[in-house]
């Protein structure tokens, strides 16, 4: 459940008073989902049914186990078809030639140029299990043919489900990114095939990430909206009805077509979706629809019965960055200008610095908060030594003997260490304040800085073109040694998980005096809401406990992440621990 900080009283006051307004009317925007969340939850009577019928839901416990299931279901999809007419290598050889993507065979490599970062490995397991996974998207897609026929004709193939990754509306290119990833992982798990509607994708941005196949659905936008579309979509309260209500425990529900996993505008999948008893009954489910904002992996990982299988192809749990850089794909416009970003700015530098300074509410949230914010930032790069000193004896002597310019100067030769800080923000007041300090400045001999933004538009800003340079300037961030992020931003989030980086947070809480705060982990956080209890009322072991308390390597997020939030421990957000 979430606080509502109108209430809270803060005790000391290290910063100013305006701080506070804009952290209250910020946390007062996100109440929305809170009271909503609180009404839902009234009303389902989540955690208690009159008689609790478990059930065992059957997933595989291991990489090879789920390869060898999504062959037997890609052959019963098949039923029969000539496997080489499905993907003749003709045809493969045209998709690839249609659908370039020069991200998927240099991502990792741009990666590894980093100097002072070990970069992670590739993931040969995932790897695979995406390889056999392509294989079912595109034997169901090519069978289905018309997809939104299929759908609303409401027809059935074997060995055919699927996933829809919706958004809910408003949501930037960060919260589309996080909602995809989340569903992806849900529907390999489960052999279902994901599709995203065109207001979820973001139309040349991301490559296609299936060979031979599409994931894009529903140009029309009529009939993957499952909160407006009642008639095609069965409402959760509904399917729950259904599996409370059923004669013996072992019995699973009839099939069903199409469920949604929402009430109405819950952010994530509703409590009850992550047990293992629901799960078994949701294996009865023709069309799955998701329609949320944020990550929920670490809530997949909490599943018993998905746990093992996680567990074993993601042994480090950097889930979210294998998922982000073989899934996510930058399309080849985007790609382009990552690297010439890359070859102009980074490619020399020793050491690389990302910074992300978020503004919410507007230029008037700048206005109160820019002042605090810049100087959290160079408090912070400077307390973890992330930029090199200054010398103002150095500055005063170099103009004050002219002779010095005549004699070719031994130093001036040796090879500069060189840190690149690159800025993403709407606005250009940290740049001029670090070039202040540290570009129109003597540093030590030896050392240089460079500064590099990309743009600062003054105004978010929504469009394919803007969602191009967005995730130009994400894939940027992500391509430091060191990320500095603004707290309770998706966008931020994203730049995170590509690097598979731990992330300082600017620590924007009104009673701590540390600057910035290190992550714990390189698994993203920041989920609304922020529940981290199990609501499972058929499976007693876990009901009504915490996740974090039953499940290892699930912890609660860190406290700067949550900078406008009372410190009750239920109130925190959960994540994975990465090694
Ligand atoms: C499948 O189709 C290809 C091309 O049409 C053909 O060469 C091959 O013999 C077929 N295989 C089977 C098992 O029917
Ligand atoms: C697909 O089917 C829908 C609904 O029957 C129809 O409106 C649409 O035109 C079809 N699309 C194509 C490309 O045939
Ligand atoms: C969806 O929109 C398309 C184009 O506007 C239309 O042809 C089709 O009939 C619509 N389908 C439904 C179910 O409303
Ligand atoms: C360059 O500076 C960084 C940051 O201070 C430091 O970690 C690194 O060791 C230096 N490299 C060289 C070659 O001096």
């Amino acid at each position: 459940m979430h606080v509502i900080m109108a209430n809270s009283k803060f005790r000391t006051l290290h910063r100013s008073l305006m701080l506070q307004t804009t952290i209250t009317i910020i946390a007062l925007s996100f109440c929305v989902f809170s009271v909503f969340q609180r009404n839902v939850q009234q009303k389902v009577q989540p955690g208690y049914v009159i008689k609790p019928q478990p059930l065992i839901n059957d997933v595989p416990r291991n990489s090879d186990e789920l390869i060898a299931k999504l062959a037997d279901v890609t052959r019963k999809a098949e039923n029969g078809m000539n496997k080489t007419e499905i993907f003749s290598s003709k045809k493969r050889l045209l998709w690839n030639k249609e659908h370039s993507c020069n991200s998927r065979h240099e991502i990792y490599a741009l990666y590894s140029t980093r100097k002072s970062t070990h970069d992670i490995k590739t993931n040969p397991k995932w790897n695979s299990v995406l390889k056999e996974y392509s294989k079912l998207h595109r034997t169901c897609v090519q069978r289905m043919g018309n997809v939104t026929d299929f759908f609303l004709k409401r027809k059935h193939i074997d060995g055919c489900k699927f996933v829809v990754a919706g958004v809910s509306m408003g949501s930037g290119l960060g919260n589309k990114v996080l909602t995809i990833v989340s569903a992806l992982v849900y529907a390999v798990l489960t052999q279902r095939v994901l599709l995203v509607p065109l207001t979820t994708t973001a139309p040349g941005v991301f490559c296609e990430p299936f060979e031979g196949s599409s994931w894009m659905v529903d140009p029309e936008n009529n009939w993957t909206d499952c909160v407006r579309r009642r008639d095609l979509w069965d409402p959760l309260a509904t399917f729950y009805d259904k599996v409370d209500t059923r004669d013996s425990s072992e019995a699973l529900i009839k099939p069903t077509y199409a469920v949604s996993t929402v009430h109405t505008l819950d952010p994530q999948p509703e409590s009850r979706f992550f047990c293992d008893t629901e799960q078994a009954q949701y294996t009865q489910v023709d069309w799955i629809h998701f329609r949320n904002n944020f990550y929920f992996v670490p809530k997949i990982f909490a599943v018993p019965s998905f746990r093992p299988l996680l567990e074993d192809i993601f042994p480090n749990r950097k889930i979210l960055t294998h998922l982000l850089r073989t899934v996510m794909l930058p399309s080849d416009a985007v790609w382009g200008r990552v690297k010439q970003v890359h070859d102009a700015h980074f490619r020399h530098s020793n050491l690389l610095v990302g910074i992300q300074e978020r503004y919410f509410m507007g230029k008037s949230g700048f206005d109160q908060l820019h002042t605090t914010m810049e100087e959290n930032v160079v408090e912070c790069l400077k307390s973890e030594g992330l930029l090199p000193t200054t010398n103002p004896k150095l500055q005063s002597q170099v103009f004050s003997s002219p002779r010095d310019f005549d004699k070719p100067s031994v130093s001036a030769l040796k090879p500069l260490n060189v840190t690149t800080i690159f800025i993403t923000s709407l606005y250009q007041s940290l740049f001029e304040r670090l070039s202040q300090d540290y570009v129109r400045t003597a540093l030590n001999s030896g050392d240089a800085v460079g500064l590099v933004q990309l743009t600062h538009a003054g105004t978010q800003n929504f469009g394919d073109e803007v969602d191009r340079q967005a995730l130009t300037e994400i894939f940027c961030l992500s391509l430091t040694d060191h990320l500095v992020l603004t707290p309770l931003s998706t966008f931020g989030n994203v730049a995170q998980g590509y690097g598979g980086l731990v992330p300082w947070f600017i620590d924007l809480r009104p009673e701590t005096p540390t600057p910035c705060l290190l992550a714990e982990s390189a698994e993203v956080c920041y989920q609304l809401p922020s529940t981290r209890l199990f609501t499972c009322p058929h499976d007693a072991d876990v009901n009504e406990r915490f996740m974090t308390d039953v499940v290892p390597h699930l912890m609660d997020c860190n406290e700067a992440e949550k900078p406008f939030q009372r410190e009750t421990k239920s109130n925190i957000g959960i994540q994975l621990a990465t090694d």
